[in-house]
Parts: C-alpha cells; sequence; structure tokens
C-alpha cells in the first residue's frame, strides 16, 4: 500500500487514487481475515484514534469506534462547533469572526495525544471550484504528523469505496464484472464523494463500470480522465450513459447514488428546480432490476425507501446493503493495521 505520502514520510489515507489494483486488493484480502477470524492484531494496543466529525454519521463513527476497540485501542470523537472549537482551515485567515481555533494547531496538538486522525469534512455545495480541491481535508494532511483517513470528504469516500469493491469480490467472486453507477432523484442536491470514490475504484480493480445520469450531473472532468486511465491500465472500461432506460441492461451490480450537479453549487434551489424532471424517473425499482444480469442491489446508506430505491428491491434477496456497511468495519481495521505502527 503506498497511500498519499507527505514529508516527514507521514502516510495518509486520503482517497484510493494514489494505489494500485494489487495494494486495494491487499486490503481487501486483510480485511477479510480480519471478518472471518483469522486476524485478531492488536496494533491499537494503548494507543488513540482521534475521529474528527464535522458532519453526522452512523456507519463511518459506529465502525471506526468498534473497529478502534477492536485493535486494543481507544477512540476520541470530537465534533468542531459542538463538543471542540470552530474550526479555520485556510492559510492567512484573520479570525476575527466564528473560528476559534486553527487546523494548524488542532492536528498538531492532537498528534501528540492520538497515533491518527479520522476526518469527515462533506462537501458544503457552495463553492465547486473550491471545494473540488478538498481544503479541509488537505489541511489536515498538510500540518499533521500522524497519519490522517479520510472518513468522507467533499470529494472521496475511500473507505466506502473500499468495503464497496469487498462486498463486490465477496458476493460476485474475482474478476471484471459489469457494474452500474446510476444517479436516481432526491429531493435534494448531495456531495459527489460516494460516486466519484466508487467509480475510482471501480476503474481501478478492472471492472467495466458504467455511469448512469442525466445530463448536467457529470463527475468531475479531470477525475473521470483519472478514472479512464486507470481503468486503462487495469483492462477495465468506463461509459457514461444519460438514458436511465438502457443503464440496467445485463448488470451484475447496480449501485445507486444520489448527487449535485457541479453547475450548480452555491444555487441548490436550481438544482432542485432542474432535477424535478427526473422525480420518480431516475429510481431502482424490480422493473429496472429485471433487466439485469441477476444484479446484486448496492447503497452506501442511509437511503431514502421508495425514493432512491422500492421497498421491494432493497428488501430482495439480491439487496446487499447490509454486509456493504459491515464490511466498513472489516477494511477500515485493514486500513488502521497499515497505516499505523
Ligand atoms: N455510508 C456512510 O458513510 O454512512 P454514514 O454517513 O452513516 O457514516
Amino acid at each position: 500500500m503506498t497511500p498519499t505520502a507527505r514529508p516527514q514520510s507521514t502516510m495518509h489515507f486520503l482517497s484510493t487514487e494514489t494505489l494500485s489494483k494489487s495494494p486495494l486488493n491487499d486490503l481487501i484480502e486483510c480485511a477479510q481475515r480480519f471478518k472471518n477470524g483469522a486476524d485478531h492484531s492488536k496494533t491499537l494496543t494503548d494507543k488513540s484514534v482521534a475521529l474528527v466529525f464535522f458532519n453526522p454519521s452512523l456507519r463511518t463513527r459506529a465502525s471506526m469506534q468498534v473497529g478502534i476497540y477492536e485493535l486494543g485501542g481507544n477512540a476520541v470523537v470530537l465534533e468542531p462547533g459542538g463538543t471542540s472549537w470552530t474550526l479555520e482551515h485556510r492559510v492567512g485567515a484573520v479570525m476575527d469572526s466564528d473560528k476559534t481555533e486553527h487546523v494548524a494547531e488542532f492536528v498538531r496538538v492532537l498528534g501528540r495525544y492520538c497515533v491518527a486522525i479520522g476526518v469527515r469534512t462533506f462537501a458544503k455545495l457552495q463553492d465547486w471550484e473550491t471545494e473540488r480541491t478538498d481544503p479541509i481535508l488537505n489541511a489536515f494532511a498538510k500540518y499533521s504528523d500522524v497519519p490522517i483517513i479520510n472518513l468522507e470528504s467533499a470529494m472521496h469516500h475511500p473507505c466506502q469505496a473500499l468495503a464497496d469493491m469487498m462486498t463486490i469480490r465477496e458476493k460476485l467472486g474475482e474478476g471484471r464484472k459489469k457494474v452500474l453507477l446510476t444517479w436516481a432523484w432526491h429531493p435534494k442536491p448531495l456531495p459527489m464523494a460516494v460516486p466519484n470514490s466508487f467509480a475510482l475504484a471501480a476503474a481501478q480493480m478492472g471492472h467495466d463500470l458504467l455511469i448512469a445520469h442525466p445530463a448536467g450531473y457529470e463527475l468531475d472532468t479531470t477525475l473521470l480522465a483519472e478514472i479512464e486511465k486507470q481503468a486503462t491500465s487495469t483492462g477495465g472500461t468506463v461509459n457514461v450513459e444519460n438514458d436511465v432506460e438502457k443503464a440496467f441492461d445485463g448488470a451484475e451490480v447496480v449501485y445507486a447514488k444520489s448527487w449535485g450537479s457541479k453547475n450548480f453549487y452555491g444555487a441548490s434551489e436550481k438544482d432542485i428546480a432542474e432535477r424535478e424532471q427526473y422525480r420518480g424517473k431516475w429510481m431502482v425499482d424490480a422493473g429496472r432490476m429485471a433487466r439485469t444480469n441477476s444484479a446484486i442491489f448496492m447503497h452506501c446508506l442511509p437511503v431514502r425507501r421508495n425514493v432512491i430505491v422500492t421497498d421491494d428491491v432493497i428488501d430482495s434477496p439480491n439487496s446487499v446493503v447490509i454486509d456493504e456497511a459491515e464490511n466498513r468495519l472489516h477494511v477500515q481495521k485493514a486500513i488502521m493495521k497499515e497505516l499505523i505502527h
């Protein structure tokens, strides 16, 4: 594994972009050993890991806390602006407004207590050109002398993507699969981290990836180029489809997720108006699943039932969403075992 490196040789886990198929497979195999009880490593004995949540969470928070406990360690959970001070991340900021502490001090202080820092910091969907650079996550990485683990940033959710790849392999076996990542209607725009990281990891694993979304809901151009480049190197393929009726044919994996249009960052009301035409049309239902090759149904959760996916699909034997959520625990233990020494 070669996570994003910073000077002084601190290794971070910010996205899967710098990893190839082999280290991704190594992490999945390590996670599988944790899952089947073959690995009882206590990597974190007498150590603490900080978990910093700017945003709500069920799976990430619970699975990280449990994972740290199972590795023998202690989790320190902080919520900036709630259980810890409000945080500034901009270089040179004059902190005369609502921000009390700078990330520069925050992470270096935490680094004296903790051997790693996990951070969740969603996109605010206000300024695409700024948010696509993941400024808060990268400020954590810049100042930290201990590994930073991305628990979902504006652009990436690598722990989720790794659990997704583990779940596909667990359910369908090794090798190239026909994978559909489909946009779904949702009443409001959501961040793009999950589809970004899923598409990137699927390409890195060499799957045949079809990304379906209405026109105007394209992924980031630079990231899409990287996804295509990674697919070329692994023997996978990447295609985009704007017609939901054509997207499901022959798929072995259906991964549903809603996201906001980068064209409407800072103007959510315009996105909401634009997407209204897709209400009830971009949803995963039994009719569409019947067109697949007995596909498994995946979603990162939380999911809005009968909006993103119908009850009969998410409750069907082909739905793997609970196993997918369980796998978050195992892959995160594998990541921490690899990063923390
Ligand atoms: N999938 C996921 O990250 O879930 P939470 O937002 O509940 O952590």
